[in-house]
Protein backbone atom coordinates (compact mmCIF):
# COMPACT_ATOMS: atom_id res chain seq x y z
CA UNK A 1 0.00 0.00 0.00
CA UNK A 2 1.29 3.51 -0.85
CA UNK A 3 1.22 6.34 1.61
CA UNK A 4 1.40 9.94 0.74
CA UNK A 5 1.62 12.90 2.74
CA UNK A 6 -1.76 13.33 3.47
CA UNK A 7 -1.40 9.85 5.53
CA UNK A 8 1.58 10.85 7.15
CA UNK A 9 -0.30 14.10 8.26
CA UNK A 10 -3.10 11.89 9.62
CA UNK A 11 -1.36 9.49 10.99
CA UNK A 12 1.02 11.92 13.46
CA UNK A 13 -2.02 14.65 13.56
CA UNK A 14 -3.85 11.88 15.83
CA UNK A 15 -0.45 10.30 17.49
CA UNK A 16 -0.35 13.82 18.65
CA UNK A 17 -4.41 13.85 19.49
CA UNK A 18 -3.95 10.29 21.36
CA UNK A 19 -0.95 11.40 22.90
CA UNK A 20 -2.05 15.05 24.63
CA UNK A 21 -5.79 13.51 25.28
CA UNK A 22 -3.82 11.02 27.57
CA UNK A 23 -1.61 13.66 29.29
CA UNK A 24 -4.58 15.64 29.88
CA UNK A 25 -6.12 12.12 31.49
CA UNK A 26 -3.37 11.60 33.57
CA UNK A 27 -3.08 14.94 34.98
CA UNK A 28 -7.32 15.20 35.62
CA UNK A 29 -6.46 11.61 37.55
CA UNK A 30 -3.78 13.00 39.91
CA UNK A 31 -5.64 16.20 40.62
CA UNK A 32 -8.47 13.79 41.56
CA UNK A 33 -6.53 11.29 43.62
CA UNK A 34 -5.46 14.66 45.30
CA UNK A 35 -9.08 15.78 46.26
CA UNK A 36 -9.72 12.29 47.60
CA UNK A 37 -6.68 11.54 49.75
CA UNK A 38 -6.18 15.13 51.07
CA UNK A 39 -9.15 16.70 51.70
CA UNK A 40 -10.28 14.68 54.97
CA UNK A 41 -7.79 13.76 56.75
CA UNK A 42 -9.60 11.49 59.64
CA UNK A 43 -7.66 10.44 63.12
CA UNK A 44 -6.20 7.11 63.36
CA UNK A 45 -7.26 5.01 66.12
CA UNK A 46 -3.72 3.98 66.78
CA UNK A 47 -2.91 7.37 67.84
CA UNK A 48 -4.93 6.76 71.30
CA UNK A 49 -4.06 2.81 71.64
CA UNK A 50 -2.51 1.25 74.47
CA UNK A 51 1.41 1.01 74.10
CA UNK A 52 1.22 -2.71 73.84
CA UNK A 53 -1.32 -2.62 71.43
CA UNK A 54 0.96 -1.08 68.53
CA UNK A 55 4.10 -1.80 66.85
CA UNK A 56 6.76 0.21 68.20
CA UNK A 57 8.86 2.67 65.41
CA UNK A 58 12.24 4.05 65.28
CA UNK A 59 12.35 7.24 64.02
CA UNK A 60 15.45 8.17 62.28
CA UNK A 61 16.56 11.65 61.73
CA UNK A 62 19.74 12.25 59.81
CA UNK A 63 21.26 15.67 60.73
CA UNK A 64 23.74 18.24 59.04
CA UNK A 65 24.14 21.79 60.03
CA UNK A 66 21.40 24.06 60.87
CA UNK A 67 18.46 23.95 58.13
CA UNK A 68 15.90 26.69 57.42
CA UNK A 69 12.98 25.85 60.58
CA UNK A 70 14.98 23.28 62.29
CA UNK A 71 13.38 23.47 65.47
CA UNK A 72 10.27 23.11 64.08
CA UNK A 73 11.07 20.28 61.84
CA UNK A 74 12.54 18.19 64.89
CA UNK A 75 9.91 19.83 67.06
CA UNK A 76 6.87 17.66 65.09
CA UNK A 77 8.46 14.40 65.74
CA UNK A 78 8.34 14.81 69.40
CA UNK A 79 5.05 15.77 69.46
CA UNK A 80 3.75 12.65 67.19
CA UNK A 81 0.66 11.63 68.85
CA UNK A 82 1.73 7.14 68.63
CA UNK A 83 1.99 5.11 71.93
CA UNK A 84 5.19 3.79 71.32
CA UNK A 85 8.21 5.28 69.27
CA UNK A 86 11.77 5.99 69.58
CA UNK A 87 13.45 9.28 67.82
CA UNK A 88 17.16 8.73 66.90
CA UNK A 89 19.12 12.03 65.92
CA UNK A 90 22.03 11.06 63.69
CA UNK A 91 24.96 13.88 63.93
CA UNK A 92 28.10 12.95 61.55
CA UNK A 93 30.32 14.88 64.32
CA UNK A 94 30.61 16.79 67.68
CA UNK A 95 31.06 20.22 66.08
CA UNK A 96 27.78 20.40 63.84
CA UNK A 97 25.12 23.27 64.58
CA UNK A 98 22.40 21.16 65.05
CA UNK A 99 23.75 19.47 68.40
CA UNK A 100 22.35 22.76 70.61
CA UNK A 101 18.90 22.53 69.02
CA UNK A 102 18.82 18.69 69.60
CA UNK A 103 19.53 19.22 73.05
CA UNK A 104 17.03 21.72 73.80
CA UNK A 105 14.60 19.85 72.20
CA UNK A 106 15.36 16.67 74.51
CA UNK A 107 15.26 18.69 77.89
CA UNK A 108 12.03 20.09 76.60
CA UNK A 109 10.24 16.82 76.34
CA UNK A 110 11.86 14.44 78.75
CA UNK A 111 9.01 11.77 78.39
CA UNK A 112 10.06 11.09 74.78
CA UNK A 113 12.21 8.38 73.68
CA UNK A 114 14.87 10.32 71.84
CA UNK A 115 18.80 9.48 71.51
CA UNK A 116 21.02 11.66 69.32
CA UNK A 117 23.76 9.32 67.57
CA UNK A 118 27.25 11.18 67.09
CA UNK A 119 29.57 9.81 64.07
CA UNK A 120 29.52 7.66 60.83
CA UNK A 121 29.73 4.63 59.51
CA UNK A 122 31.67 4.71 56.15
CA UNK A 123 29.93 2.04 54.02
CA UNK A 124 29.61 4.35 50.86
CA UNK A 125 29.61 7.55 49.08
CA UNK A 126 26.27 9.14 50.09
CA UNK A 127 26.93 11.25 53.44
CA UNK A 128 23.15 10.45 54.50
CA UNK A 129 23.65 6.86 54.69
CA UNK A 130 26.85 7.18 56.51
CA UNK A 131 25.96 9.74 59.01
CA UNK A 132 22.41 7.14 59.39
CA UNK A 133 23.97 3.88 59.75
CA UNK A 134 24.27 4.65 63.71
CA UNK A 135 20.53 4.94 63.83
CA UNK A 136 19.82 2.10 61.71
CA UNK A 137 22.21 -0.59 63.74
CA UNK A 138 20.77 0.73 66.88
CA UNK A 139 17.17 0.78 66.16
CA UNK A 140 14.97 -1.25 68.25
CA UNK A 141 11.98 -1.22 66.21
CA UNK A 142 11.35 -2.93 62.66
CA UNK A 143 9.19 -0.07 61.63
CA UNK A 144 11.61 2.68 60.48
CA UNK A 145 10.66 6.26 59.57
CA UNK A 146 13.30 8.39 57.97
CA UNK A 147 12.45 11.70 57.79
CA UNK A 148 15.01 14.59 56.16
CA UNK A 149 16.42 16.98 58.40
CA UNK A 150 14.18 19.96 56.19
CA UNK A 151 10.98 18.25 56.65
CA UNK A 152 7.93 18.52 59.39
CA UNK A 153 4.78 16.72 59.85
CA UNK A 154 1.54 16.35 61.08
CA UNK A 155 0.93 15.23 64.46
CA UNK A 156 -1.16 12.35 63.25
CA UNK A 157 1.75 11.43 60.17
CA UNK A 158 3.03 8.32 62.43
CA UNK A 159 -0.31 6.21 63.23
CA UNK A 160 -1.91 7.08 59.95
CA UNK A 161 1.01 5.75 58.56
CA UNK A 162 1.23 2.90 60.47
CA UNK A 163 -1.94 2.11 59.39
CA UNK A 164 -1.02 1.97 56.29
CA UNK A 165 1.44 0.00 56.56
CA UNK A 166 -0.34 -2.72 58.02
CA UNK A 167 -3.19 -2.40 55.98
CA UNK A 168 -2.66 -4.64 52.20
CA UNK A 169 -3.64 -3.06 48.75
CA UNK A 170 -6.49 -3.63 46.97
CA UNK A 171 -5.25 -6.29 45.08
CA UNK A 172 -4.64 -8.40 48.64
CA UNK A 173 -0.29 -7.08 48.20
CA UNK A 174 1.54 -6.10 51.16
CA UNK A 175 2.14 -3.09 51.32
CA UNK A 176 6.21 -2.73 52.16
CA UNK A 177 6.60 1.33 52.11
CA UNK A 178 4.84 4.29 53.00
CA UNK A 179 5.73 7.72 51.52
CA UNK A 180 4.39 11.25 51.87
CA UNK A 181 4.05 13.61 49.09
CA UNK A 182 6.42 16.26 49.26
CA UNK A 183 4.53 19.92 50.00
CA UNK A 184 7.09 22.34 49.80
CA UNK A 185 6.47 26.05 51.89
CA UNK A 186 9.27 28.93 51.69
CA UNK A 187 9.10 31.57 53.94
CA UNK A 188 11.55 33.50 51.91
CA UNK A 189 10.29 35.60 48.47
CA UNK A 190 13.47 34.80 46.90
CA UNK A 191 12.82 33.76 42.91
CA UNK A 192 14.25 29.95 43.23
CA UNK A 193 12.11 29.38 46.68
CA UNK A 194 9.07 30.42 44.72
CA UNK A 195 9.63 28.38 41.41
CA UNK A 196 10.56 24.99 43.74
CA UNK A 197 7.54 25.81 45.66
CA UNK A 198 4.73 26.13 42.95
CA UNK A 199 6.45 23.40 41.14
CA UNK A 200 6.28 20.45 44.20
CA UNK A 201 2.95 22.04 45.18
CA UNK A 202 1.79 21.42 41.76
CA UNK A 203 2.64 19.87 38.75
CA UNK A 204 5.36 17.56 40.44
CA UNK A 205 2.63 16.32 43.41
CA UNK A 206 -0.57 15.63 39.94
CA UNK A 207 2.32 13.52 38.76
CA UNK A 208 3.68 11.57 41.77
CA UNK A 209 -0.26 11.27 42.76
CA UNK A 210 -1.65 9.98 39.47
CA UNK A 211 1.55 7.83 39.35
CA UNK A 212 1.23 6.30 42.45
CA UNK A 213 -2.78 5.88 41.77
CA UNK A 214 -1.82 3.80 38.85
CA UNK A 215 0.94 2.10 40.54
CA UNK A 216 2.51 0.42 37.62
CA UNK A 217 5.96 1.46 38.48
CA UNK A 218 8.12 2.56 42.11
CA UNK A 219 7.74 6.20 42.22
CA UNK A 220 8.51 7.63 45.71
CA UNK A 221 10.74 10.78 46.37
CA UNK A 222 12.53 10.15 50.10
CA UNK A 223 11.93 12.69 52.09
CA UNK A 224 9.22 10.94 54.33
CA UNK A 225 9.37 6.98 54.31
CA UNK A 226 8.62 4.25 56.72
CA UNK A 227 9.99 0.95 55.91
CA UNK A 228 10.53 -2.16 58.12
CA UNK A 229 13.84 -2.87 58.14
CA UNK A 230 13.31 -6.69 58.30
CA UNK A 231 12.35 -5.78 54.83
CA UNK A 232 15.22 -3.53 54.20
CA UNK A 233 17.96 -6.88 55.14
CA UNK A 234 16.52 -9.20 52.90
CA UNK A 235 17.46 -6.86 49.38
CA UNK A 236 20.79 -5.51 47.66
CA UNK A 237 19.43 -2.53 45.57
CA UNK A 238 20.23 -4.80 42.10
CA UNK A 239 16.26 -4.68 41.61
CA UNK A 240 16.72 -8.67 40.31
CA UNK A 241 13.48 -10.51 41.58
CA UNK A 242 14.47 -12.87 44.52
CA UNK A 243 14.15 -16.00 42.89
CA UNK A 244 14.01 -18.49 45.74
CA UNK A 245 10.53 -19.93 46.62
CA UNK A 246 11.38 -19.83 50.59
CA UNK A 247 9.62 -16.90 52.52
CA UNK A 248 12.65 -14.90 53.79
CA UNK A 249 15.16 -15.56 51.76
CA UNK A 250 17.94 -12.96 50.81
CA UNK A 251 19.55 -11.57 48.34
CA UNK A 252 23.47 -12.29 47.82
CA UNK A 253 26.34 -9.99 48.78
CA UNK A 254 25.77 -6.96 51.05
CA UNK A 255 21.88 -6.13 51.92
CA UNK A 256 20.55 -3.69 54.30
CA UNK A 257 20.95 0.16 54.60
CA UNK A 258 24.87 -0.04 53.87
CA UNK A 259 23.46 -1.12 50.42
CA UNK A 260 22.53 1.79 49.52
CA UNK A 261 25.73 3.91 49.92
CA UNK A 262 26.84 3.60 46.45
CA UNK A 263 23.69 5.62 45.32
CA UNK A 264 22.93 8.85 45.40
CA UNK A 265 19.00 9.15 45.51
CA UNK A 266 18.85 6.25 48.22
CA UNK A 267 15.65 6.39 49.29
CA UNK A 268 14.34 6.28 45.60
CA UNK A 269 16.45 2.68 45.37
CA UNK A 270 14.88 1.63 48.50
CA UNK A 271 11.68 2.07 47.38
CA UNK A 272 12.29 0.25 44.28
CA UNK A 273 14.57 -2.52 45.52
CA UNK A 274 11.27 -3.14 48.04
CA UNK A 275 9.21 -3.31 44.86
CA UNK A 276 11.10 -5.36 42.91
CA UNK A 277 13.22 -7.77 44.80
CA UNK A 278 10.78 -8.66 46.68
CA UNK A 279 7.47 -7.91 44.59
CA UNK A 280 5.67 -5.49 47.22
CA UNK A 281 3.97 -2.84 47.32
CA UNK A 282 3.84 0.81 48.66
CA UNK A 283 1.01 3.32 49.72
CA UNK A 284 0.99 6.85 50.79
CA UNK A 285 -0.97 7.81 53.98
CA UNK A 286 -3.28 11.12 53.26
CA UNK A 287 -0.43 12.74 55.32
CA UNK A 288 2.10 15.34 52.92
CA UNK A 289 5.68 15.61 53.89
CA UNK A 290 5.97 20.08 54.53
CA UNK A 291 9.40 20.93 53.22
CA UNK A 292 10.37 23.99 54.31
CA UNK A 293 12.12 25.45 51.09
CA UNK A 294 15.49 27.67 52.55
CA UNK A 295 16.83 30.79 50.89
CA UNK A 296 17.16 29.69 46.60
CA UNK A 297 18.40 31.64 44.24
CA UNK A 298 17.33 31.19 40.83
CA UNK A 299 20.45 29.04 40.46
CA UNK A 300 20.15 26.78 43.32
CA UNK A 301 16.28 25.80 41.82
CA UNK A 302 18.01 25.00 38.10
CA UNK A 303 20.82 23.55 39.92
CA UNK A 304 18.53 21.07 41.94
CA UNK A 305 16.61 20.28 38.90
CA UNK A 306 19.31 19.43 36.77
CA UNK A 307 20.56 16.49 39.63
CA UNK A 308 17.27 15.15 39.71
CA UNK A 309 17.14 14.87 35.97
CA UNK A 310 20.74 13.62 36.05
CA UNK A 311 20.38 11.19 38.69
CA UNK A 312 16.46 10.07 36.95
CA UNK A 313 18.45 9.34 33.35
CA UNK A 314 20.67 6.60 35.25
CA UNK A 315 17.88 4.52 36.62
CA UNK A 316 14.68 4.80 34.74
CA UNK A 317 16.08 6.42 31.36
CA UNK A 318 12.99 6.02 29.37
CA UNK A 319 10.41 7.66 31.66
CA UNK A 320 13.41 10.72 31.81
CA UNK A 321 13.24 10.85 28.02
CA UNK A 322 9.46 11.08 27.97
CA UNK A 323 9.54 13.91 30.39
CA UNK A 324 9.57 16.81 27.70
CA UNK A 325 6.61 15.69 26.10
CA UNK A 326 5.00 15.33 29.13
CA UNK A 327 5.95 19.85 29.52
CA UNK A 328 3.08 22.44 28.53
CA UNK A 329 5.11 23.82 26.31
CA UNK A 330 5.36 20.94 23.96
CA UNK A 331 2.59 19.72 24.84
CA UNK A 332 0.80 22.54 23.90
CA UNK A 333 2.98 22.80 20.17
CA UNK A 334 1.55 19.70 19.56
CA UNK A 335 -1.78 19.41 21.07
CA UNK A 336 -2.91 22.65 19.14
CA UNK A 337 -1.11 21.83 15.75
CA UNK A 338 -3.40 18.28 16.03
CA UNK A 339 -6.27 19.54 16.75
CA UNK A 340 -5.65 22.72 14.25
CA UNK A 341 -4.87 19.79 11.53
CA UNK A 342 -8.03 17.26 12.04
CA UNK A 343 -11.01 19.85 13.49
CA UNK A 344 -9.59 23.44 11.93
CA UNK A 345 -9.07 24.31 16.01
CA UNK A 346 -7.59 28.00 16.44
CA UNK A 347 -4.00 27.65 17.86
CA UNK A 348 -4.17 30.45 19.99
CA UNK A 349 -7.85 29.57 21.45
CA UNK A 350 -6.70 25.78 22.01
CA UNK A 351 -3.17 27.74 24.18
CA UNK A 352 -5.74 30.06 26.15
CA UNK A 353 -7.69 27.22 27.27
CA UNK A 354 -4.90 24.75 28.17
CA UNK A 355 -3.42 27.46 30.51
CA UNK A 356 -6.28 28.61 31.82
CA UNK A 357 -7.69 25.05 32.77
CA UNK A 358 -3.84 23.66 33.37
CA UNK A 359 -3.84 26.80 35.72
CA UNK A 360 -7.43 25.44 37.15
CA UNK A 361 -6.69 22.24 38.21
CA UNK A 362 -3.12 23.32 39.59
CA UNK A 363 -4.53 25.20 41.73
CA UNK A 364 -7.19 22.51 42.57
CA UNK A 365 -4.08 20.39 43.80
CA UNK A 366 -2.55 22.83 45.83
CA UNK A 367 -5.98 23.15 47.82
CA UNK A 368 -5.97 20.10 48.18
CA UNK A 369 -2.74 19.49 49.79
CA UNK A 370 -2.64 22.28 51.90
CA UNK A 371 -6.13 22.27 53.07
CA UNK A 372 -6.80 26.07 52.06
CA UNK A 373 -6.94 27.51 49.11
CA UNK A 374 -3.50 29.80 47.94
CA UNK A 375 -3.01 32.21 50.15
CA UNK A 376 -3.66 36.00 48.37
CA UNK A 377 -0.37 37.25 50.41
CA UNK A 378 1.20 35.06 48.03
CA UNK A 379 -0.52 34.93 45.13
CA UNK A 380 1.20 36.90 42.66
CA UNK A 381 4.71 35.34 43.37
CA UNK A 382 3.15 32.25 43.66
CA UNK A 383 1.95 32.09 39.45
CA UNK A 384 4.65 34.32 38.55
CA UNK A 385 6.81 31.24 39.51
CA UNK A 386 4.55 28.92 38.28
CA UNK A 387 4.76 30.47 34.90
CA UNK A 388 8.54 30.50 35.34
CA UNK A 389 8.36 26.92 36.01
CA UNK A 390 6.39 26.01 32.65
CA UNK A 391 9.00 28.10 30.87
CA UNK A 392 12.34 26.92 32.17
CA UNK A 393 11.28 23.10 32.28
CA UNK A 394 12.52 22.41 28.55
CA UNK A 395 15.75 24.35 28.92
CA UNK A 396 16.95 22.82 31.91
CA UNK A 397 16.03 19.23 30.69
CA UNK A 398 18.40 19.91 27.70
CA UNK A 399 20.76 20.94 29.70
CA UNK A 400 20.43 17.70 32.19
CA UNK A 401 20.41 15.54 29.83
CA UNK A 402 23.95 16.51 28.43
CA UNK A 403 25.84 15.40 31.16
CA UNK A 404 26.68 13.45 34.16
CA UNK A 405 28.25 15.40 36.97
CA UNK A 406 26.48 16.26 40.33
CA UNK A 407 26.72 19.01 42.48
CA UNK A 408 25.45 18.20 46.21
CA UNK A 409 25.93 19.30 49.30
CA UNK A 410 29.05 21.15 48.18
CA UNK A 411 31.01 17.96 46.43
CA UNK A 412 30.84 17.18 42.82
CA UNK A 413 29.56 13.29 42.08
CA UNK A 414 30.09 11.43 38.63
CA UNK A 415 26.27 9.50 38.10
CA UNK A 416 26.90 6.12 36.97
CA UNK A 417 24.26 3.67 35.57
CA UNK A 418 21.70 2.29 37.84
CA UNK A 419 22.20 5.24 39.50
CA UNK A 420 25.16 4.54 41.30
CA UNK A 421 27.24 7.31 41.95
CA UNK A 422 31.02 7.92 42.69
CA UNK A 423 32.98 10.96 43.71
CA UNK A 424 34.56 11.99 41.03
CA UNK A 425 38.67 12.67 41.68
CA UNK A 426 41.02 13.92 39.04
CA UNK A 427 42.31 10.65 38.25
CA UNK A 428 42.76 10.41 34.26
CA UNK A 429 42.51 6.72 34.49
CA UNK A 430 39.15 6.91 35.84
CA UNK A 431 37.83 9.18 33.55
CA UNK A 432 39.17 7.35 30.83
CA UNK A 433 36.88 4.74 31.50
CA UNK A 434 33.80 7.90 30.70
CA UNK A 435 35.75 8.35 27.19
CA UNK A 436 32.39 8.32 24.97
CA UNK A 437 30.83 11.00 27.77
CA UNK A 438 33.73 13.13 27.65
CA UNK A 439 33.58 14.80 24.18
CA UNK A 440 29.99 16.54 24.94
CA UNK A 441 30.77 17.39 28.23
CA UNK A 442 33.95 19.71 28.16
CA UNK A 443 33.78 21.61 31.13
CA UNK A 444 34.27 18.95 33.43
CA UNK A 445 38.04 19.31 34.14
CA UNK A 446 37.07 22.28 34.94
CA UNK A 447 34.69 21.39 37.51
CA UNK A 448 37.51 18.45 38.39
CA UNK A 449 39.85 21.41 39.04
CA UNK A 450 37.62 23.07 42.22
CA UNK A 451 36.31 20.22 43.36
CA UNK A 452 36.82 20.70 47.39
CA UNK A 453 37.01 16.80 48.09
CA UNK A 454 39.97 15.63 45.84
CA UNK A 455 42.51 13.74 47.68
C1 LIG B 1 22.29 -9.03 44.62
O1 LIG B 1 21.80 -10.35 44.65
C2 LIG B 1 21.69 -10.97 43.38
C3 LIG B 1 21.08 -12.35 43.49
O2 LIG B 1 20.64 -12.68 44.76
C4 LIG B 1 23.06 -11.07 42.73
O3 LIG B 1 22.92 -11.62 41.44
C5 LIG B 1 23.66 -9.69 42.64
O4 LIG B 1 24.98 -9.77 42.14
C6 LIG B 1 23.67 -9.00 43.99
N1 LIG B 1 24.12 -7.65 43.78
C7 LIG B 1 24.99 -7.02 44.57
C8 LIG B 1 25.32 -5.62 44.19
O5 LIG B 1 25.48 -7.55 45.54
C1 LIG C 1 16.41 18.66 52.43
O1 LIG C 1 17.41 17.82 52.99
C2 LIG C 1 17.89 16.81 52.13
C3 LIG C 1 18.89 15.97 52.87
O2 LIG C 1 18.58 15.79 54.20
C4 LIG C 1 18.52 17.46 50.91
O3 LIG C 1 18.93 16.46 50.00
C5 LIG C 1 17.52 18.39 50.23
O4 LIG C 1 18.18 19.06 49.20
C6 LIG C 1 16.95 19.38 51.22
N1 LIG C 1 15.89 20.12 50.57
C7 LIG C 1 15.78 21.43 50.66
C8 LIG C 1 14.61 22.03 49.94
O5 LIG C 1 16.56 22.14 51.29
C1 LIG D 1 19.06 34.93 51.40
O1 LIG D 1 20.25 34.96 50.60
C2 LIG D 1 20.57 36.26 50.16
C3 LIG D 1 21.77 36.14 49.23
O2 LIG D 1 22.57 35.06 49.49
C4 LIG D 1 20.86 37.15 51.37
O3 LIG D 1 21.15 38.46 50.93
C5 LIG D 1 19.64 37.18 52.28
O4 LIG D 1 19.94 37.91 53.47
C6 LIG D 1 19.26 35.75 52.66
N1 LIG D 1 18.05 35.83 53.47
C7 LIG D 1 17.95 35.16 54.61
C8 LIG D 1 16.70 35.37 55.37
O5 LIG D 1 18.80 34.40 55.02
Amino acid sequence: MDLDSDDYHDFFASLGLIWFLALWTIWLLGTWAARNRYRLRPRSPLSSAARTAVPGVSILRPLKGLDTNLYENLESTFTQEYPNFEILLCIADEDDQALPVVRELISKYPNVNAKVLIGVEDVGVNPKVNNLMGGYRSAANDILWILDSNVTVHSGTLARSVDALQTPTKNGERVALVHHVPFAFSTESRVGSRIEEAFLNTNHAKMYLAINTVAIESCVVGKSNLYRRSDLERVNGSLKRITSPEPNAKQDGLCGLPAFGRFLAEDNMIASALWHELGLRHDLSCDVARNVVGNMSLRDYIQRRIRWIRVRKHMVFAATMVEPLTESIVLVAIGSSSLKYLFGFSRWLYILVHFCMLLVIDLDVYTSLSGHPLPQSIKWEFLAGWVTRELLALPIFIIAIFGNTVEWRGRTYQVLKNGEVQHVSNHRSFLNSFAILRWYQPQKYQVLATDPVLP
